[in-house]
């Protein structure tokens, strides 16, 4: 088979990855690809966005199934155009990709399937927002409803914050059109958790849970980023919780879509707070989790080329994935000033010295190549993955293989799994 991703961070060098693994490829492409990708897939110079140029590129090339790593072009309807050109694709319609796209969309479906989650208001003007938010409780997230590359969620501790976002939203549209709906979310208090799913429209199987780390500063603190590590399976979401946000959160939201008449194709995430009340969804996104998926994809066993294979055949309810009961850590190593104004064009040593087979992986989320020679090109440069048997012995093999990774300017937090270690 002839497989295409689409892509260029570290989730989709992770799907990369795990693809070059199957006996069931002949040719592996990446589009635009990276570095990283170009060991083991051929890399095609066509952005992520030109969804025409990719469809030309696979018709041409008659790729088998295409694969979507990032949310934009799935927003964008990436797999309405692929499907009518009788390109088979992995990935939800832009219809289904409503749940991520339009988190009012998300949450009006929540509240009437009965999907656990929290209450929410949308306001469509800066008047009545400011006139609406003086009832709510303060404090509370204020949500812009379109795609805001994870930094539309805005902590609102007083009136006078939530004030200050409806003015930058709603008034100076400091999002563009992403904020023409501003959504209003009740305050969940709980550990974060991300779970995936792969559905088929009708059914859906979840995988090991992980647990990102937003924030740049080590304890939680500080700005919030695309994500600054990762680690799996997140003991805070215990067996019996898991089985309980499957049946209550997972399976009924892929019903729900359905009974919409948007059915769900592709990997549905679930961002789960667990409160004291139980599981609650703070959001859904169309799409694996960065950097969670390189935590999560190498305890698959299963061939990936399957699992696809039967999300786009509607075969999952057959599908039996198998996992490994290891445990996986995966530390960022970023660009120092990331996530604001930061240098690239550093040159990266140490990577071959660092990565041990199996066990320890460099995956490349930022890089590029200055006359031959890899150097950072992102604000968040490369993932750092290690396997080990319980989350601590991968936390320290993860830090072990960093420690031999060096570019100038380079940050990681030092605490990744933290709370791992508290929960266990
Ligand atoms: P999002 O952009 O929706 O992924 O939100 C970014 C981050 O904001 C999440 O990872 C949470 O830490 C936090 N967050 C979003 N919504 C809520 C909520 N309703 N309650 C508590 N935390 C939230
Ligand atoms: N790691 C969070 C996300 O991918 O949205």
């Amino acid at each position: 088979m002839k497989l295409l991703v689409i892509g260029r961070g570290g989730r989709e060098h992770a799907f990369v990855w795990k693809l070059a693994q199957s006996n069931k490829i002949t040719r592996l492409y990446a589009a635009p690809g990276s570095p990283g990708m170009a060991q083991y897939a051929e890399c095609v110079d066509i952005s992520d966005s030109d969804l025409n140029g990719l469809a030309d590129f696979a018709q041409r090339e008659g790729i088998d199934i295409s694969v979507i790593g990032p949310e934009a072009p799935l927003a964008d309807g990436i797999v309405d155009i692929f499907t009518e050109r009788g390109l088979v694709v992995f990935g939800p319609t832009q219809a289904a990709a409503q749940i991520e796209a339009d988190k009012d969309f998300a949450l009006e479906l929540m509240h009437k399937y009965d999907i656990p989650t929290g209450a929410y208001e949308t306001f469509v003007d800066a008047e009545t927002a400011r006139e609406r938010l003086r009832e709510w409780q303060h404090p509370l997230y204020l949500k812009v409803s379109g795609l805001a590359a994870g930094k539309g969620a805005i902590y609102c501790e007083t009136l006078q914050d939530s004030y200050k976002t409806v003015d930058e939203v709603m008034v100076q549209r400091a999002f563009g059109a992403s904020g023409d709906k501003l959504v209003a979310m009740e305050l969940l208090e709980g550990e974060e958790a991300s779970i995936f799913g792969f559905s088929d429209g009708k059914n859906i199987v979840c995988v090991v849970p992980s647990q990102d780390h937003k924030t740049i500063g080590e304890g939680d603190v500080g700005l919030n980023t695309g994500g600054m590590g990762a680690y799996a399976p997140a003991p805070v979401v215990t067996p019996e919780l898991f089985d309980d946000i499957v049946q209550r959160i997972m399976k009924r939201t892929v019903h729900a879509l359905s009974q919409e008449d948007r059915p769900y194709k592709g990997i549905l995430y679930g961002g789960i707070i667990v409160t004291a009340d139980g599981p609650k969804v703070i959001e859904f996104n169309c799409r694996m989790g960065d950097p969670e998926t390189q935590v999560v994809l190498p305890l698959i066993k299963t061939d990936f080329v399957d699992i696809i294979e039967a999300v786009c055949n509607g075969s999952v309810a057959d599908l039996d994935i198998e996992l490994d009961n290891r445990a996986a850590t995966c530390v960022v190593m970023a660009s120092g000033g990331y996530p604001e104004a930061y240098d690239t064009g550093f040159p990266i040593s140490g990577i071959d010295r660092a990565e041990a087979p199996g066990d320890v992986i460099v995956f490349h989320a930022g890089t590029g190549r200055k006359d031959g020679q890899l150097v950072t090109n992102g604000g968040r440069v490369i993932g750092v993955t290690a396997i080990g048997d319980t989350i601590k012995s991968s936390i320290d093999r993860a830090y072990g293989a960093v420690g031999k990774i060096d570019f100038d300017n380079a940050y990681c937090r030092r605490d990744i799994g933290h709370r791992a270690l508290t929960n266990v």
